[in-house]
């Protein structure tokens, strides 16, 4: 079976590159050689900076030690924000929603049915639903952070715990798309439960796409670094989650050997208000995490709640300097059901 290599692409480069026989972007456009598919971005950049920028002026000046959350879990209003922020942030660098060749099916009146797997606010469902009126979507999340009453009305939510067992019937879905995910499980049952899940519901010669970001990301500043080191990662730790998962998702997919033409890129994203509107939501997104962190890290990092709010300030501060290099990886993995 074939791997393709993944690309690395720094967000916002314009420059093209093609590899033989497989896909490759041009700008923000994507295209997957050999195949009659184009996927061309139907919001401008325009659009989606006039969505971050009304973001960011609305944005609520939250006080630092709001609410515990975990990593997965919005379950306050500030976590309900960074989900929304990072939406934008991704959907900025991308410059699109999704990268599998299904525009033509979602385009086209054969009733295609999309799964979105752990859907929380249902971001990406409404605005996928809404962009391809003809197709299905379904948004399922063990805790229903989605909205009640939709609209569109292409659109269903569904309370459901993956690890249960999906509550739809075999071959049922032409694409499963999951963001953000992968760390909520441990591994052993994202490859005996999820997966098998996932492979289930979606038809053969359907597709399945992944977005995951880096759980820790490569950090140059003291401060960041400080509550990395100290609260983040013995957190980690403590809960046994495997922080190098995601970098393995196409060893995961070949291991089915239910899956082809898997293909991974990613994405540089800069932490810093002082690298474009990607950097300053990659720092907004943070900010907003570590701030909704501090019940939960304070203990492993035996500080005072006034500490933690002096540190969560020098962070900020790092993220306003010209200097900070620090950055993360977001992948993009997809792939065909055999
Ligand atoms: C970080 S959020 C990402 C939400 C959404 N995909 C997005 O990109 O905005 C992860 C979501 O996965 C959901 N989740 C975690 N474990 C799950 C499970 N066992 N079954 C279904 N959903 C789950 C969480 O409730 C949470 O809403």
């Amino acid at each position: 079976m074939k791997v393709s290599s993944y690309h690395e692409e720094e967000y916002l480069a314009k420059s093209s590159y093609h590899e033989e026989g497989e896909e490759y972007l041009e700008g923000s456009t994507y295209i997957r050689e050999g195949e009659e598919e184009y996927l061309k971005e139907t919001e401008t950049d325009i659009d989606i900076i006039n969505k971050m920028c009304a973001y960011l002026n609305k944005k609520r000046i939250s006080s630092a030690l709001e609410s515990p959350s975990t990593f997965y879990r919005p379950t306050s209003g500030e976590d309900e924000d960074r989900l929304h922020c990072v939406h934008l942030m991704l959907k900025y660098a991308w410059k699109y929603n999704f990268a599998a060749p299904i525009k033509g099916l979602l385009c086209s009146d054969a009733g295609a049915k999309v799964l979105d797997v752990g859907c929380g606010l249902g971001i990406w469902t409404l605005e996928m639903a809404s962009e391809f009126p003809l197709a299905k979507f379904y948004g399922i999340d063990s805790v229903s952070y989605f909205p009640e009453s939709v609209s569109p009305k292409n659109v269903e939510f569904l309370e459901a715990n993956i690890l249960h067992g999906l509550p739809y019937k075999d071959a049922e879905f032409d694409y499963v798309f999951a963001r953000e995910l992968i760390f909520a499980f441990q591994p052993s049952d994202f490859e005996n439960i999820v997966m098998k899940e996932i492979l289930r519901v979606v038809k053969p010669g359907g597709y399945i796409e992944f977005v995951e970001s880096e759980l820790e990301g490569h950090i140059s500043t003291k401060a960041l670094l400080r509550w990395n080191n100290e609260g983040m990662k013995p957190w980690i730790n403590s809960l046994n989650i495997d922080t190098t998962i995601n970098c393995r998702l196409q060893e995961i997919f070949t291991n089915t050997n239910q899956l082809k033409n898997i293909s991974e890129q990613r994405i540089k994203i800069p932490f810093g208000r002082s690298n474009d509107f990607v950097g300053e939501f990659a720092a907004e997104t943070t900010m907003q995490y570590i701030k909704s962190m501090a019940e939960l890290l304070i203990p492993f990092m035996k500080l005072t709640h006034e500490e933690y709010y002096n540190l969560t300030k020098e962070i900020d501060k790092e993220f306003r300097d010209e200097k900070s290099a620090s950055y993360f990886w977001n992948r993009r993995i997809t792939a065909m059901k055999i």
